[in-house]
């Protein structure tokens, strides 16, 4: 059975999504444990739900960035995942790890990227972005993760229409819901396929 670990900083509704179709056995995997930088995300009571190891890990309680860099590649060489996921998570991988699992890392962005992607870009100020340039659609992508923010290969993406009355706030609300149906689809596909 495939392994998944995934990170999430939020409220890891897309954590959730990636959850149910583990659960519903659209993905046919495991979750092997959930990385948070933040002790209040509300991804870790998601994990504790389904009996997900959760693991907390903020580089600032570590006396450097090394030791934080071996605790979170031992973690993962513990957990050995065969993906790992980032469901908004809002800190930049270290390269370490990313030449650790070449290939094996993917984000999910609200956005169609390589539109309003990059530093800066995350939350609202995505969807305020897409509003004031008057788009008529965005969406969301999931792509490989490489040593800039939101800039690896994209896998797949999923278009939501812009309306005219849309607030930044209704904008995300669409977006996240396509999110929870690209990011199953996408993992299902990388892992099922072998
Ligand atoms: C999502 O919009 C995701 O694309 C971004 O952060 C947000 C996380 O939302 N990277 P949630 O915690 O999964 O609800």
């Amino acid at each position: 059975m495939k392994k998944i670990a995934v990170f999430a900083s939020g409220s890891g509704s897309n954590f959730q999504a990636v959850i149910d179709a583990v659960q519903s056995g659209r993905i046919e995997a495991v979750i092997c444990g959930l990385i948070t930088n933040r002790d209040n995300a509300g991804a870790i009571k998601r994990a504790e739900a389904s009996g997900i190891p959760a693991r907390v890990l903020n580089p600032s309680d570590f006396p450097d960035s090394s030791e934080y860099e071996s605790t979170l590649l031992e973690q993962l060489k513990e957990w050995n995942p065969d993906l790992i996921v980032l469901a908004g998570y809002m800190l930049k991988i270290p390269d370490s790890l990313i030449s650790a699992m070449p290939d094996q890392i993917i984000n999910i962005h609200p956005a169609l990227l390589p539109a309003y992607g990059g530093k800066g870009f995350y939350g609202l100020r995505v969807h305020k972005a897409v509003l004031d340039a008057g788009e008529s659609e965005t969406g969301c992508s999931v792509h490989y993760v490489n040593e800039r923010y939101d800039d690896g290969p994209v896998i797949d993406q999923q278009k939501v229409r812009v309306l005219s009355d849309d607030t930044p706030e209704t904008l995300r609300d669409r977006v996240l819901k396509a999110e929870h149906q690209l990011l199953p689809s996408v993992i299902a596909k990388l892992l099922n396929k072998t």
